[in-house]
């Protein structure tokens, strides 16, 4: 249908909503970490900062136009550094003001050190029904060298004791290309994973950031060779236990996917609540695309004139097909193509000269229906995004 507001002449659909609440603080700041996260003051300001979260969601509640959300993600720095009464706070109200598919997922992100059976069963209680632990690896010594205060005895029990808590989805975030790692010690973190019978594994390729203590004194990390082939056989490794890799770095076991990832990358939309979150949001009357960005620094954020004052920016036309892109196909099974008109506005033509000789170059599979890559065009996805930086519609 077209759409006289919209240059790219199709009507854009709010796609499903989910909700991304940051907490800012840590205990330490670990040195490869380039997130928003803080070191935490000797009292954090729990009571006042769940204030200000709140009177955050009442600022976005129009953002939901009608929708309920269908996942709410605690991510940060350490939501487990909260109490169960903090985060349940937050999750009645989201669930009173916005409201909850049936199927809402509510993951939230614990560290090792900072719980017990007691904080687990809290967060339960809750409504969490989703536990990421950030455990990097199992190895003390690797531990040491990544500054994480936990020790490979205290990441095993935290998963132990979020089993007996009663979660039945547990992901552990794991890195690899660590300092002097080798195949055989990567495989024997998976191994250690793969034992756990966690539901989901993040394995993420450690990476050196700007602004870190490891950008300024970099660990020597093994070379491109290396990683590719830990790469490799950690892959088939988890295949072969039943974690099937659904995204560069999420593997998940009995298809119990992440949702709340799912949604970012299908193009989902998503409400950014906390200091330093950020926002997705398709404005359905105004047919219009938003990122929203709150202020970062908790100091500022806790100050309500700065939390209010959200900033936005419109996503133009001739960015929505890259940023479409950089999701969906991070996807091993991409996504239905009747996304793209329907998550950009922009009609499929907009982008099928590129399509055509992607798929020509065996880059992308040549279905009329779906949108994925090749296992070529999964290895090379800068090379296929790089042909969307230039599209600009010239099909
Ligand atoms: C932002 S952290 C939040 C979770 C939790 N605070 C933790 O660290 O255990 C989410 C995950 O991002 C990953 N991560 C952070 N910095 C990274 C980096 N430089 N390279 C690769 N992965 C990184 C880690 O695996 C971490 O668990
Ligand atoms: S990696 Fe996690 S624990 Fe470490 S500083 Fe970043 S958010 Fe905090």
């Amino acid at each position: 249908m077209s759409n006289i507001n919209n240059p790219g002449n199709v009507t854009l659909r709010p796609p499903p909503l989910a909700m991304y609440i940051h907490i800012p603080w840590c205990s330490k700041k670990c040195p490869y970490c380039d997130f928003n996260s803080h070191e935490s003051p000797r009292k954090i300001p729990e009571k006042e900062y769940v204030d200000a979260l709140i009177a955050d969601i009442k600022n976005d509640l129009h953002l939901a136009q009608g929708r309920k959300l269908s996942s709410l993600f605690f991510g940060g720095g350490t939501p487990s550094l909260f109490t169960g009464s903090s985060i349940s706070t937050v999750i009645k109200c989201a669930e009173k003001l916005i409201g909850f598919t049936d199927d809402v997922e509510i993951t939230l992100e614990a560290n090792p050190e900072s719980v017990n059976l007691q904080k687990f069963q809290d967060f339960c209680k809750a409504g969490v029904n989703r536990i990421s632990i950030g455990i990097q690896t199992f190895n003390d010594q690797q531990l040491n060298l990544l500054g994480r205060l936990h020790s490979s005895y205290s990441a095993t029990k935290a998963i132990e004791i979020a089993r007996s808590a009663g979660f039945n989805r547990i992901n552990i975030d794991l890195m690899h290309g660590l300092k002097e790692q080798n195949v055989s010690n990567a495989l024997k973190d998976l191994q250690f994973a793969i034992s756990s019978e966690v539901e989901h594994i993040s394995w993420y390729q450690l990476t050196i950031e700007k602004n870190t203590k490891f950008f300024n004194d970099p660990p020597k990390l093994p070379d491109c060779r290396l990683i590719s082939e830990i790469q490799d056989h950690g892959c088939q490794l988890l295949a072969r236990y039943g974690y099937e890799q659904y995204e560069i770095s999420s593997f998940a076991k009995q298809r119990k996917r992440c949702t709340h990832n799912q949604n970012y990358w299908e193009f989902g939309d998503y409400i950014g609540i906390g200091a330093g979150a950020h926002g997705k949001i398709t404005l359905n009357h105004e047919q219009t695309l938003l990122r929203t960005f709150r202020t970062r620094q908790p100091n500022d954020y806790l100050k309500h004139k700065n939390r209010g004052e959200k900033k936005s920016i419109v996503v133009e036309v001739p960015q929505r097909p890259l940023e479409f892109m950089m999701n969906v196909l991070r996807l091993k099974n991409g996504v239905p193509l009747k996304y793209f008109p329907e998550r950009t506005g922009l009609q499929e033509s907009y982008i099928s000269k590129i399509v055509t000789n992607l798929k020509k170059e065996g880059l992308l599979v040549d279905t009329e229906t779906q949108l994925l890559t090749t296992s070529l065009g999964f290895r090379f996805l800068d090379t296929i995004l790089d042909r969307f930086v230039r599209s600009h519609g010239e099909s």
